[in-house]
């Protein structure tokens, strides 16, 4: 029998998401300490990457600005290793997620939760599984969410990201950090997007240049998609390169060697490298690493050779946008920014730093030229299990930016790690643009998802 009509109003009210003045409805004063918040709208993002799985919880006012969640601008918690980790253990997976569903839950006022959308967004390291086994992982992860919190669920809310869409996503991210959703197409920043599967790259095209792109690539992505934002119009392209991340290059650049050895690797280190199930052989030269000779084995990974069907091209034969103003300004994000901070060329306090590929190449040539011993005491910021490998991880980063991407050596861009926001500093990565998406577009029949602007319009 239906409950009481009444009863049912009531309950209705009591999840509505709907804030006036600090009191809730059925609730007394606002979420987070904070009053004078009219409408408020959370969502919680998961980004199954292939090194670890993490939470971003994001809180928007009815302008879509970023509110404060207690301390802090938005919640982030990671675990390691990812999803892809636990490739025949689909529960095992799933469960990995579980303290880091807890930790959005304390920060979403349980009234709200049932309102409040969950997405997770899997990269390169369930691409890589297959279709089978990461859509066995997905459903595992699809009943832990509905089974186990109170969170607006969606099946398809839970999947594999196609590799434009992270582009895409961290484009928007960066660009409403940085206050440009709204401006001209060339007045927005490109991004880089260094990942440990995968490498992204994504910018903003004048109409006429989105007009002449080819409409599907290689993979079966479009290259460019028209997305409205903020009342504007763009044409964004966005490609993501699988297999050249920089954990997915190493195993690349490990297997190409042509010598028994190979000259990227530190000398005085023995050892083998495991990436997605395979082993490779480590092993430095008798005499050590070498800049040149590894640039050498680098560039022929890259595939910089590689037949295009189109004018412009990066590698591996993909289309590379044709450039124009909307690429003038570039933000590289995630392992550029890590590995230039652990080595000591940008200062690691700092969230951002203007830098050219030429400052990469400058420390490259000078890990290059180090033992694993003398490396060891030079660089006490890198991790002790990446140290074997920071002449070929820079020769990487140096050989993509200017050989894959063509830039000039000396084009000035910015490693960014953090981006300023108000009085505080929000993480420049893909799921504040997911978060972004999915609250412009939630159907929720409530007044406060009526009122709330709707930044990011599909059509
Ligand atoms: C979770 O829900 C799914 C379907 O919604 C069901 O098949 C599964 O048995 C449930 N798991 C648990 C542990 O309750
Ligand atoms: C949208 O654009 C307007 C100006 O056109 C700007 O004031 C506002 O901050 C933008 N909103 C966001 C969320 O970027
Ligand atoms: C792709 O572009 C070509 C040439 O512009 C056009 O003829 C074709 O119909 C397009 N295909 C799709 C699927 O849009
Ligand atoms: C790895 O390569 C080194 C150098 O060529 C060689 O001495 C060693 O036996 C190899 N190890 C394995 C496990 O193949
Ligand atoms: C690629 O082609 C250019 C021009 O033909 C040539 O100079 C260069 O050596 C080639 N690079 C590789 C890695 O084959
Ligand atoms: C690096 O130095 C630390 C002590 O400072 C030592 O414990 C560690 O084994 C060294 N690692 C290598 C690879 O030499």
């Amino acid at each position: 029998m239906a409950p009481p009509l009444l009863l049912r109003a009531l309950s209705l009210l009591f999840l509505l998401p709907l804030v006036v003045d600090g009191s809730v409805l059925g609730r007394k004063a606002a979420a987070g300490g904070r009053v004078g918040r009219e409408i408020e709208s959370y969502a919680v993002i998961f980004d199954a990457g292939s090194t670890g799985s993490r939470v971003h919880v994001f809180r928007f006012d009815e302008n879509m600005d970023l509110l404060y969640l207690g301390d802090d601008i938005e919640l982030f918690v990671q675990v390691k290793p990812g999803l892809s980790s636990y490739a025949d253990d689909p529960q095992k997976a799933a469960n990995s997620l579980i303290p880091l569903l807890e930790e959005a839950e304390g920060v979403v006022p349980e009234e709200l939760q049932p309102t409040t959308p969950v997405r997770l967004g899997a990269t390169a390291g369930l691409r890589n599984l297959g279709e089978e086994k990461s859509e066995e992982i997905l459903q595992a992860v699809r009943d832990l969410f509905q089974n186990n919190s109170l969170f607006e669920y969606k099946s398809e809310w839970i999947t594999v990201l196609e590799g434009y869409q992270e582009g895409s996503y961290l484009w928007v991210a960066m660009n409403y950090l940085l206050g440009n959703l709204g401006n001209r197409y060339s007045d927005t920043v490109g991004v880089v997007d260094l990942g440990g599967g995968s490498v992204q790259m994504a910018y903003a095209l004048s109409e006429q240049a989105a007009a002449n792109a080819p409409n599907i690539s290689i993979g079966g992505d479009p290259y460019v998609t028209k997305q409205l934002l903020n009342e504007t119009n763009y044409y964004l392209y966005a490609y993501s390169y699988l297999n050249y991340g920089l954990l997915a290059a190493r195993a690349g650049i490990l297997e190409a060697a042509d010598e028994p050895y190979n000259y990227c690797m530190l000398g005085g280190y023995t050892g083998s490298y495991e990436y997605n199930g395979e082993v490779y052989n480590a092993s430095a030269s008798p005499s050590g690493s070498s800049y040149s000779k590894c640039r050498t084995e680098t560039i022929k990974v890259l595939k910089i050779n590689e037949t295009c069907a189109y004018e412009d091209c990066t590698f591996g034969g993909v289309w590379s946008g044709g450039g124009g103003d909307g690429q003038k300004n570039l933000y590289v994000a995630s392992f550029f920014y890590d590995r230039a901070a652990q080595v000591g060329f940008i200062d690691s306090e700092k969230p951002n730093a203007l830098v050219t590929p030429s400052d990469f190449e400058e420390a490259t040539k000078m890990a290059c030229k180090l033992s694993l011993e003398e490396a060891n005491v030079t660089y006490p910021n890198v991790a002790e299990e990446d140290l074997p490998y920071i002449c070929m991880d820079l020769v990487y980063e140096y050989t993509l930016l200017v050989d894959g991407f063509g830039l000039e050596p000396s084009q000035e861009i910015i490693l960014v790690t953090k981006v300023e926001y108000g009085d505080s500093y929000v993480g420049a990565a893909w799921p504040l643009g997911s978060a972004i998406e999915v609250v412009s577009s939630q159907s929720t029949q409530s007044l406060a998802m009526k009122n709330l602007r709707r930044l990011w319009l599909q059509q």
